[in-house]
């Protein structure tokens, strides 16, 4: 009886939904009738999902460099789904701010200790087979990993490292993106040549770059922690949050990320050139990049030495241990 009772109660209410939108009711109820239960492999897309590993050469490994690309590209996607509610958010609440950055740090702990699976989890023979078949394709193409930069800071804090004092926040936005630090890092420094890996790069994505850019101008996710009040900006959780977001993205990522291009393409005599034609060996440590992404936060030491004990590491490992 209560069940009936329930039940009137949920079509007087659906009913009332309907009429205000001038729908039908019954209609809909008859499209409830016919309509198949959902599954789990419909609703999460899964067929599609296995689908999109197409490998273009026969070495096995392949498909996991392929699949962890698509992994990491997902996590970039939960990474950018957070940075944008943390844009549009107007309000000035610390703890949804201090929430939001937890939640990007823990995609960012889980890219960081799954790059194992590129270091230790290929042949090098097979990898260096099949790469030949990729040219001049390159993760540093990826455009996700491009946005989750300009949604972190202003873009005069994105410019090349050799020219960065000479920009501010005054430039307009196609200026510093002109000088932005991933477009040296591939462009042959005598000639002034691009490489393709950059042309194509920027044919497919400057408008959409630049668009985005001058949707978060002074709205950044450092812009909005400069706008907290003089107290709130002392909030040791929240500082410590943009912290471990800073060195996640610019340098514990980039340290594992270069593990693999020492373990695939170093050699004792002169290095293997990457895909993607970058000089990668000056261009990828994060002590060389010096991308910061909150920079007020840190001591002028700590921005100086940025990354700087992992280079040592990795160039001089004798060294570092002193
Ligand atoms: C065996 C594994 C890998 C190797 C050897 C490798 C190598 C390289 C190299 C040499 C570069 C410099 C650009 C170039 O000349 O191509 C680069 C850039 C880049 N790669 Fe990888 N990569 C690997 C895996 C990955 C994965 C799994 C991702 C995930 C999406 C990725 C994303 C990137 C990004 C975002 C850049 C640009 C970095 C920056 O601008 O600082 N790479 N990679």
């Amino acid at each position: 009886m209560k069940n009936r009772e329930q039940i009137n109660s949920q079509i007087s209410k659906l009913e009332e939904k309907y009429k205000d939108s001038g729908q039908d009711l019954s209609s809909y109820l008859d499209g409830l009738l016919h309509q198949r239960y959902l599954t789990y492999w419909d609703y999460i897309h899964l067929d599609t999902l296995l689908s999109l590993q197409v490998p273009r050469t026969h070495f096995p490994d392949e498909e996991i460099f392929i699949m962890y690309h698509q992994i990491t590209e997902l996590y970039f996607k939960l990474i950018l789904h957070e940075q944008k509610q943390l844009v549009d958010d107007k309000s000035d609440d610390v703890n949804f701010f201090a929430e939001k950055l937890r939640r990007i740090n823990s995609y960012y702990t889980v890219l960081i200790s799954s790059f194992g699976i590129m270091i230790k989890g290929m042949e090098r023979e097979q990898f260096l087979q099949y790469r030949m078949a990729l040219l001049p394709a390159s993760g540093f193409q990826s455009a996700q990993f491009r946005m989750i930069e300009i949604y972190a800071t202003g873009l005069e804090n994105l410019v090349h490292v050799s020219e960065r004092n000479q920009f501010s926040k005054a430039d307009s936005i196609e200026q510093l993106y002109e000088h932005i630090y991933w477009k040296k890092g591939a462009t042959d420094l005598s000639t002034g040549e691009k490489t393709l890996t950059l042309k194509q790069f920027e044919y497919r994505y400057t408008p959409r770059l630049i668009r985005i850019a001058k949707q978060v101008k002074e709205a950044t996710i450092y812009h909005k922690y400069l706008g907290l009040s003089k107290s709130q900006k002392k909030d040791t959780d929240l500082i410590e949050a943009l912290k471990a977001l800073d060195v996640n993205a610019n340098v514990n990522w980039q340290l594992m990320h270069m593990g693999s291009a020492h373990r695939y393409l170093r050699k004792d005599t002169g290095d293997i050139d990457a895909t993607g034609g970058t000089n990668w060996k000056e261009y990828l440590p994060p002590s060389f990049q010096k991308i910061v992404f909150f920079p007020e936060i840190y001591t002028e030491d700590e921005l100086n030495n940025w990354g700087k004990q992992w280079v040592d590491h990795m160039f001089n490992p004798d060294k570092s241990k002193h």
